[in-house]
């Protein structure tokens, strides 16, 4: 049994500031978010469970993820490209997993994550941090 700590959502319906590559995929109308959940569902990461989702209302700045987990800041990031960030996404997204209360370290964020954080909530055990 896999246990999971951390959940990484994905908004399926963003498209991509980047043209997606037609040749990347066997759907050339495959949105780029759908692109990038289904890259990680493929292969999910350890301890992380992949959720898609429609639409985290940052529609403008797709493709978009979350990361939430019990007594831990939600954070929401944006402008990823799954052909570029994958990589990216899956080690900010192992770090939150293993981090106190999801607090990553700013300098060893991936360099997408500390540029394009489109917002952080806190927890929902800690109304008044
Ligand atoms: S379509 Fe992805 S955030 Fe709205």
């Amino acid at each position: 049994m896999t246990l999971h700590t951390a959940d990484l959502l994905v908004c399926t319906t963003c498209r991509s500031a980047a043209p997606v590559n037609p040749l990347a995929t066997p759907d050339p109308e495959l949105r780029a978010g759908a692109e990038l959940a289904a890259a990680l569902l493929q292969d999910p990461p350890e301890g992380l469970r992949i959720i898609p989702v429609e639409c985290l209302s940052n529609c403008a700045r797709g493709c978009t993820i979350a990361l939430r987990k019990p007594g831990a800041w939600t954070y929401v990031y944006g402008n990823l490209t799954p052909e570029v960030h994958l990589p990216d996404i899956i080690e900010g997204a192992r770090k939150y997993r293993d981090a106190d209360a999801g607090l990553v370290p700013w300098r060893e964020r991936p360099e997408h994550f500390r540029k394009n954080c489109i917002a952080r909530i806190p927890p929902l055990e800690a109304p008044n941090v």
